[in-house]
């Protein structure tokens, strides 16, 4: 008797189109079809049968980041699949939001844009079409500039990202570095917005400053630059896909990340060269033991060695990333090597 009224309850609660409906042999039950673990299975079907290998093989997380970003809630298995939200129905509008949702990612658009944040080193970042999706491997920049500051007791006063993006990296090593100031600069002005929202959000705003800016215009943002100068830190995470690389790509970074954010010529080198040039003439820039970081690319190391080295710059130490690739270069100022 208990259950029965529990199943009427349910069909009360629960009567809309979308229900299924099953015969016993004498009563009529309706199971509704917007319950949480009934629509995973069908989200999942759906994007597990993606030809694109890289949603196929998420698609099980995916479906969860998808329908906790609907339900707003927590997106592990244990939160969603709780005993608490098994009762949950998604209303019409949940439901076909979250369809628009699911068709957008089989058009192979990343699941960061769907969502609209990307989770970085400690924080949520916004992102957006406008610059690239913050990536785990960059990561592996934050954490060499907090061990060289540890090992070698070092004051990262003023810090200056060249192509900050979201601000995920300038962001993330302020809010490590106790009252140190930061400067981003972008050639995209959409992503400074994204910059300062996520610098409110984190409460950084009174430690940071965004400049829209171009490193191949140098005597501008020399300019600009003035106000702020000396920077004892300067990082980037340049673009540094070479043509051939970026063939290669998946849909869901080719087709809809900025190619401005990921393409650079001379085999990937390009940036890098122009901000070693800049950074060698305009060396008041910089303090006296100042340090340059930089994110590169599988393989790319010897290359953009002699590149710094070329503009006076000492190589001085080198982190690998999750998956023992080279990541991250750190040079120092070489104050012998300025006048050669
Ligand atoms: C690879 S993304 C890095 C974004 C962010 N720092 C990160 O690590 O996720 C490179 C950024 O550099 C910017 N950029 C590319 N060329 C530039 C230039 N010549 N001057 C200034 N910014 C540039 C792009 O707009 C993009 O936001």
């Amino acid at each position: 008797m208990k259950s029965l009224n529990i199943i009427k309850n349910f069909i009360r609660n629960n009567n809309n189109s979308n229900s299924i409906r099953f015969f016993s042999s004498n009563i009529n039950i309706v199971v509704n079809s917007r319950g949480i673990k009934y629509i995973y299975n069908e989200i999942n079907k759906k994007l597990k049968n993606s030809n694109n290998r890289q949603i196929s093989e998420g698609s099980e997380l995916e479906s969860r980041v998808l329908i906790s970003h609907v339900l707003d809630i927590d997106s592990s298995a244990i939160t969603l699949f709780s005993k608490k939200n098994q009762h949950r129905f998604l209303t019409n509008e949940e439901y076909s939001r979250l369809q628009e949702l699911v068709n957008r990612r089989l058009l192979n658009e990343p699941i960061s844009y769907l969502i609209g944040y990307r989770y970085f080193w400690k924080h949520k970042f916004h992102c957006d079409r406008s610059t690239l999706i913050p990536r785990p491997d960059s990561e592996t920049i934050v954490e060499k500039i907090l061990e060289e500051k540890n090992k070698n007791n070092l004051k990262f006063d003023r810090v200056l990202d060249l192509g900050t993006g979201t601000g995920c990296l300038l962001l993330s090593i302020l809010y490590e570095l106790d009252g140190s100031f930061g400067v981003g600069i972008d050639k995209s002005k959409e992503s400074l917005l994204l910059a300062n929202k996520n610098a409110k959000e984190l409460e950084l705003k009174d430690r940071v400053c965004f400049l829209n800016s171009d490193w191949n215009h140098q005597e501008s943002l020399v300019k600009e630059l003035g106000q702020f100068k000396p920077f004892d830190l300067v990082i980037s995470n340049p673009p540094y896909i070479s043509i051939d690389e970026y063939k290669e790509l998946n849909e869901t970074v080719k087709d809809w990340e900025p190619t401005t954010a990921l393409i650079a010529d001379e085999n990937g080198l390009k940036d890098y060269r122009n901000i070693g040039l800049l950074l060698k003439n305009n060396k008041e820039l910089l303090s006296n033991n100042a340090q340059v970081v930089f994110e590169i690319g599988k393989g790319q190391e010897n290359d953009i060695i002699e590149i710094m080295e070329s503009c006076g710059f000492k190589f001085t130490d080198s982190k690998k990333d999750l998956s023992s690739i080279i990541r991250c270069l750190v040079f120092t100022r070489n104050k012998e090597n300025e006048n050669k």
